[in-house]
């Protein structure tokens, strides 16, 4: 051990912890609150935070929980350019989502050279790649934390360990089967919240770095996840989004092993919980069990992401997808004669290593075949150290190009005349939010995800209410009140 990380362990701060968690975690809250308060009142100010969140509902969630530990430590939420502690969450799931963080981090540089008590961390999926690190070390000195996505239950830990030290401090973890339950988190909205039911991925498609940087897959205790949503209503939230890379695999490895449709099953059963949401579903895991319970609830909502990824029989092989155009094709049919008034979206890559012309059109197929609600169509982007990335018929940067605006228009297209359907209907509507664009107006999500602006006021957020839907612009609705 190096001398410096031997005398913090050595620390009377360090020597004092206990070693159960999250007790640990709440000692550190408390000690960090100690140091928090003492800066505060050397600079006759508070002390404000700013946390940066790249990718997906899971970093947005993993967002919370570190907002969270730093409310609780007495850190006040402000802006990046006036922040002593900014914190990026990021994301690396394609490589443009790395170059907006090193953009970022220059621009941090500069921020930092005019406010000297400032600290920077770093977490999320891109700390889990090593040469990634190296860069950082190397090319960005200025950072003071870097941690990855399996140890942020110890963020208010090694924010001690910064305070005590001179140097940055970086601690990634390869992998683990902790999962520490009870930290506080701060929330969003106070009327709905996401939800982890399980954590990592074992699928390995051949594209998707997602399997190295969250490891393998683990699933909340039943017993834990009905408790907090239990929690969360009695804090006055109606709606839930359930989150794991692949739910429809949850529970397989518990010690008394649940399927997905039974957890369902038991939050359905929660009093004054209204809606339930999940994602995201990977196509080959869907049980028909999961769509009878779909089919007979009351709370889940209309909506399934099911991403396809390609239409193609060949590259979803290539992909190691494990199913087929026909198996798709088959299973979203299902679902819609089951759940007529669905709502299917889906993720799209064009581009993948080897995609023909040929295998571009089947992918065209089953877009006009499955009619989706709309589509995240994405770029193919090589990821260091996934299979897809050693391939090497990559296809030229024009042909992906062409085909993705053709994708585009495509999936525009169906998405606007799919939107449509619900034209002069009246349907439920939760208030999420005052409309940004016009005075009067709130702004709601339909069960099937479509938004609807309608008069409103801010009293009404978080509720439930009847809208007609009167004009269809595209991917939205304007409605009026009834
Ligand atoms: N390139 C492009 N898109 C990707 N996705 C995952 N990995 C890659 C990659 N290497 C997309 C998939 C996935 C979504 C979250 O991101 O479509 O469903
Ligand atoms: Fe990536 Fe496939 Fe896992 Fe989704 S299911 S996170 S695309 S490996």
């Amino acid at each position: 051990m190096p001398d410096q990380e031997k005398r913090i362990e050595e620390s009377e701060i360090f020597r004092n912890a206990p070693m159960e968690e999250p007790a640990r975690q709440y000692y550190f809250i408390e000690q960090a609150r100690k140091l928090v308060k003492k800066k505060s009142e050397e600079l006759g100010r508070n002390l404000f935070f700013c946390c940066v969140t790249f990718g997906c509902q899971m970093n947005a969630r993993d967002s919370e929980k570190l907002e969270g530990i730093l409310e609780a430590a007495g850190f006040i939420k402000g802006e990046e350019d006036r922040a002593d502690l900014v914190i990026y969450n990021t994301c690396t799931v394609r490589e443009n989502a790395n170059l907006k963080v090193y953009g970022r981090l220059g621009y941090l540089h500069s921020l930092k050279k005019k406010n000297p008590h400032m600290r920077i961390g770093l977490c999320g999926c891109m700390m889990q790649e090593s040469q990634v690190v190296e860069k950082i070390r190397k090319s960005y000195p200025f950072v003071d934390l870097i941690f990855g996505t399996h140890n942020i239950f110890k963020f208010a830990e090694l924010l001690i360990r910064r305070m005590e030290s001179d140097n940055m401090v970086v601690d990634i973890w390869e992998g683990t089967d902790q999962i520490v339950e009870d930290l506080p988190t701060d929330r969003k909205y106070a009327f709905k919240s996401g939800i982890n039911i399980m954590f990592g991925c074992n699928n390995f498609c051949s594209y998707c770095i997602v399997p190295y940087v969250r490891g393998r897959e683990r699933s909340r205790n039943p017993k834990d996840i009905i408790r907090e949503i239990e929690k969360l209503v009695s804090d006055g939230v109606v709606e839930v989004m359930l989150l794991g890379q692949n739910v429809n695999s949850y529970g397989k490895n518990l010690d008394e092993p649940v399927t997905f449709a039974q957890l369902l099953q038991e939050i359905e059963k929660i009093p004054g919980l209204k809606r339930i949401r999940f994602m995201t579903s990977h196509p080959k895991d869907l049980s028909d069990e999961l769509i009878q319970v779909m089919k007979s609830s009351d709370k889940i909502c209309h909506h399934l992401h099911l991403p396809l990824q390609s239409g193609s029989s060949r590259i979803l092989k290539e992909m190691n997808r494990r199913y087929t155009k026909e198996d798709y094709l088959a299973l979203t049919k299902k679902i819609r004669q089951a759940v007529p008034d669905i709502s299917l979206t889906t993720d799209i890559i064009v581009g993948f290593p080897g995609e023909t012309e040929e295998d571009f059109q089947e992918t065209l197929d089953v877009i006009r075949k499955v009619r989706f609600d709309s589509a995240f169509t994405f770029i193919y982007s090589k990821r260091t150290g996934t299979p897809a990335a050693a391939m090497e018929n990559q296809v030229p940067e024009e042909v992906v190009k062409d085909r993705f605006s053709r994708l585009l228009k495509e999936v525009q297209q169906i998405s606007e005349e799919r939107t449509s359907r619900f034209q002069g209907t009246v349907q439920e509507v939760l208030a999420e939010e005052i409309d940004s664009h016009k005075e009067g107006l709130l702004t709601g999500r339909m069960s099937q995800n479509i938004l609807v602006h309608f008069p409103g006021t801010k009293e009404e957020i978080g509720k439930l209410l009847p809208v007609s839907l009167d004009e269809c612009r595209g991917f939205y609705y304007m409605g009026s009140r009834i």
